[in-house]
């Protein structure tokens, strides 16, 4: 009923060369995927990552993009730009943005509408970190980045958007949340969609896992009920390991 998906989070890693050759050995085992695939190459290799994707299943999207429309905001990006590039996708909300580019609830949600207006679907990030965990307000927390940025959204707008729980906690440290703490924040997440937007919408929304998903416990992490698929980083850096994922799913 639920749209299955794995997503690679490149984040600043990998040259050209490298990058175009990931995507093709990631596209080369693409008969046997049974999940949709998105790819979130650097900015600036979205248009060759794109070509080498080019008639594949596999979709492309941008780390990142401007709260802004268009104009003198030199070095950022825009929705558009990253659209007329070739990429569908674009994660918003990523925890390391919120924290190394302070980036607030209300400017994520700017974002969000530039990439709908720009025709993009919006990979949402939400997520604790660990002291909130700590003092057991994981929920409030995380219902707090829902109301703020995506509550303001139409019905039909959050056709395009998927979210992604990413524990701060579990990001990049090789600890990741267990099944059930995934699988209580997924159905506390669809809940919170299904009030607002009702049970419907919420029973149709994908809710992906990230933070330090691997091969090793990705099978048990995507058993669980409300969880949809994974955003992975580190591992979705080798062919191999990426692989190992998708199938465990
Ligand atoms: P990780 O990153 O898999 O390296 O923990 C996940 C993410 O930040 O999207």
């Amino acid at each position: 009923m639920r749209r299955k998906i794995v997503a690679a989070n490149w984040k600043m890693n990998l040259n050209l060369a490298e990058a175009v050759h990931l995507a093709k050995d990631v596209r080369a085992s693409e008969s046997h995927y049974q999940c949709e695939i998105i790819l979130f190459p650097s900015f600036v290799f979205l248009n060759d990552v794109a070509k080498e994707l080019n008639g594949s299943t596999i979709a492309l999207g941008a780390q990142n993009c401007s709260d802004k429309n268009a104009g003198a905001y030199t070095g950022e990006i825009s929705a558009q730009m990253i659209a007329s590039s070739g990429a569908a996708y674009v994660l918003v909300g990523h925890s390391e943005r919120r924290l190394y580019n302070n980036e607030t609830n209300f400017q994520l949600r700017d974002k969000i509408i530039q990439a709908m207006a720009a025709g993009l679907n919006v990979i949402f990030c939400c997520g604790e970190p660990l002291a909130i965990r700590g003092e057991n307000r994981e929920n409030e927390f995380v219902s707090r980045q829902l109301q703020e940025t995506l509550f303001g959204l139409s019905a039909e707008q959050m056709k395009h958007i998927v979210i992604a729980y990413e524990p701060v906690w579990a990001i990049g440290t090789g600890l990741n949340a267990t099944p059930l703490q995934a699988q209580d924040m997924h159905a506390y997440i669809r809940n919170q969609i299904a009030e607002k937007f009702g049970a419907n919408h919420a029973a149709h929304l994908s809710i992906l896992y990230g933070g330090s998903c691997k091969p090793d416990n990705a099978a048990e992490l995507f058993a669980c009920p409300d969880v949809d698929g994974g955003l992975i980083g580190g591992a979705s850096l080798d062919a191999n390991n990426f692989k190992a994922i998708i199938a465990a799913i």
